[in-house]
């Protein structure tokens, strides 16, 4: 037999083509930030490749794109020594220090023309050098002391925006060196989560990439979806000819696959520089990551080796550094803000100021800890800083401004909105309000589970939830199903039409997948991610709230402090009854097999009598579900009924079921059925 009609040849080819063709989708999305394909095709290529992965291993490759999930925790980071040195870069903080800059470079090359710069922005996050042999992704390494750095190749091979194998047109050796950065919403979507987790958040991008970067699990790297651009090239000796300016190492790193950053401009003059330079210092807020500066490069290559480096910098470099993002303001007021799981959050308020492009009247003193190590206090002058956090924070206070009568602020005792003692958290900084009733954690509460991530209900805002809690409409999540059009319309900013929006969001929310229902109900340490993964494995809630322990830890996510966290909100009464009145009231506490549904007629040729109160479902949502699995439902029990499904409280019909020997099934027993087909 030709080898070349071997079966595993034929998976081999068709593995190459996935690989490329994944990778391929990957740049068009992350480097060029325009998809060819819907997220649902991109997801069917990834899932034939990892199955021809899991049935042939051997052809498994470090290029793969199912490598950028994260692999194996990494003892300690080999130390590896640069090719060249990773030099660091002057500054200059006006344009008198560019002109010397350009003046130096003149003298120093005795050149009396302008000298030709290329202006790049200065990204705000952490440096690294990448290199391929053979077109493969090969090595990552972090600039450490500038001659020796980590070896990061598997955090590095998470970033989706770094290819793992280059066109075939690229040199066979290659490093490119550029940033690692995060996006500001990235960090946001991280932050919400820490905060569900009731961990401190991430201050900025640039120390969040740079603590993810030194993460020993690659999976975790994964998780924290990192970026980058690429600005320099190393070529060896038989290519070094290949590129002259640094016109062309933008231009052949983008052909070559790298994401380079596009507002770059070639100036032909200093003063173009200057110019170019300024442009940015108000637009660069309209930019999705932080950038510090800008970087000025001597465009021609010959030139920068005339130039040569000092024993820290080259010579043909500068950064021009944008003044800090600081201002001073008057604190006026602490507040303190009950968060969802009762957490306390002291908040500044200030005298408004502009800072960062915004007008600035709120800031975050994020813990009691911090507010009592800065000695923060109201009445004083302090410095605040918007330094790539989205909210901006407070620094210190100007101790030689302080009047005379400004007192520390006190750690709280109650919390400010229900009376109710406070405790600090044994493993954390937070002060909690452990009251079930505080109002505050009510609004927190309400306002996760109507999110749009959670159970979507759409026009219940803050001020909708303020009034209801406020006026007692409702005392608990629950009572948002009792809610009647009357006692809408008599709300503030309610009309009529907006009235029946908001009974029909509310009535639609009751089928939101399980999922949603489990991330709104605001577990401890159940995020969005550990939400899905529990309705997947459970799909019933009963059977999540009936659990053990051990069972739970044996989930991949889930730690002990995460299982104890769930054990506990499921043996609290209160939220017991909670789920009991959900489900009442028709809120689906389960999750539908949609390929049951659709795909097979299981009940097909049955005939159903359902008599009781059901818990999972309501008396529609049972009927609807057995007639979407091909079963028939009847209202009297005949020797043609094939079950009886039998409720809490069941009327005649269990009795004539019995009578006429017909089968009866409880609700768990008709949801296995179905689960696993008859
Ligand atoms: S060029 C030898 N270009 O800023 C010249 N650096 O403060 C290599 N940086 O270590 C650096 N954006 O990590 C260059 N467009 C850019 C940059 C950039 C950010 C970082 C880089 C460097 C640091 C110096």
């Amino acid at each position: 037999m030709d080898l070349f009609d071997s079966p595993l040849e034929k998976e081999r080819e068709r593995y190459e083509y996935l690989c490329r063709e994944i990778e391929r989708h990957n740049e068009l999305y992350y480097v060029h930030a325009s998809p060819e394909i819907s997220d649902y095709e991109y997801d069917m290529l990834m899932k034939e490749l990892e199955e021809i992965e899991r049935k042939y291993p051997q052809l498994r490759t470090p290029y793969s794109p199912t490598q950028r999930v994260g692999g194996k925790v990494i003892d300690e980071f080999k130390s590896v020594e640069h090719t060249i040195p990773m030099l660091s870069i002057d500054n200059t903080y006006n344009e008198g220090e560019i002109k010397e800059f350009d003046n130096r470079i003149k003298r120093t090359l005795n050149i009396e023309g302008d000298i030709c710069y290329v202006v790049e922005l200065k990204i705000d996050g952490v440096a690294v050098a990448l290199r391929y042999s053979n077109h493969i992704f090969s090595q990552a390494v972090t600039r450490g002391d500038g001659f020796r750095g980590d070896d990061i190749t598997e955090n590095a091979r998470t970033i989706r925006s770094i290819p793992l194998r280059l066109v075939d047109t690229a040199p066979n050796s290659l490093e490119v060196r550029g940033e690692v950065f995060m996006m500001n919403k990235e960090l946001e979507r991280l932050n919400q989560i820490r905060e569900e987790l009731g961990e401190e958040p991430f201050r900025n991008p640039r120390n969040t990439t740079a603590g993810t970067l030194k993460q020993k699990d690659p999976r975790q790297v994964a998780q924290r979806k990192l970026s980058a651009f690429f600005y320099e090239v190393i070529l060896d000796e038989t290519n070094k000819n290949l590129i002259t300016t640094h016109t062309d190492t933008l231009n052949f790193l983008k052909k070559w696959g790298f994401p380079v950053n596009p507002h770059w401009k070639a100036c032909k003059n200093i003063e173009e520089v200057i110019e170019y330079c300024n442009s940015w210092r108000e637009k660069r807020y309209s930019l999705e990551y932080e950038i510090d500066g800008m970087v000025i490069k001597v465009n021609d290559h010959t030139l920068r080796e005339k130039l040569g480096t000092t024993s820290k910098s080259p010579r043909w470099v500068i950064a021009y550094k944008f003044p800090a993002e600081t201002a001073r303001t008057k604190l006026l007021n602490i507040k303190i803000q009950v968060g969802k799981t009762g957490a306390l959050t002291p908040v500044a308020e200030m005298e408004p100021v502009p800072l960062a492009g915004t007008i600035v009247k709120r800031a975050t003193l994020h813990n009691f800890e911090e507010l009592e190590r800065k000695d923060i206090r109201i009445g004083d002058t302090v410095e605040i800083q918007k330094a790539g956090e989205i909210i901006p924070q407070v620094i210190r206070p100007i101790i030689e401004l302080r009047p005379p009568d400004a007192k520390p602020f006190p750690l709280p005792e109650i919390c400010p909105v229900c009376g109710s003692k406070v405790q600090k958290d044994p493993e954390g900084v937070f002060y909690r309000c452990l009251s079930t009733e505080c109002p505050a954690q009510l609004k927190q509460k309400i306002q996760h589970y109507a999110q749009r991530r959670a159970m979507d209900i759409e026009g219940l805002g803050p001020a909708l939830v303020e009034q209801l809690v406020d006026k007692g409409l409702v005392k608990n999540i629950a009572d948002l199903y009792r809610l009647k059009k009357e006692q809408l319309v008599q709300l503030e900013r309610m009309g009529d039409k907006s009235a029946d929006n908001l009974m029909s969001a509310i009535q639609e929310s009751k089928n939101r997948p399980l999922n949603a229902l489990l991330y709104g109900l605001g577990i401890r340490h159940v995020g969005q991610h550990l939400a899905e993964i529990l309705a997947n494995q459970f799909r019933n809630i009963d059977d999540l709230i009936n659990v053990d322990t051990e069972k739970l830890i044996a989930i991949n996510e889930v730690g002990p402090v995460v299982a104890k966290s769930i054990k506990d909100f499921f043996s609290t009464k209160a939220n017991v009854e909670l789920i009991e009145d959900l489900k009442k009231l028709g809120v689906r506490t389960y999750e539908v097999d949609e390929n049951i549904n659709t795909v097979k007629n299981i009940l097909s040729g049955k005939t159903f009598v359902v008599t009781g109160t059901l818990k999972n479902y309501t008396r529609d949502q049972i009927e609807q579900q057995i007639k979407q699995l091909g079963g028939k439902v009847t209202s009297s029990v005949s020797k043609n009924t094939d079950f009886v499904l039998v409720g809490d409280n069941p009327g005649t019909k269990y009795e004539k079921a019995k009578q006429l020997g017909v089968k009866t099934i409880t609700e768990i027993e008709f949801m296995n059925m179905i689960k696993e087909g008859i």
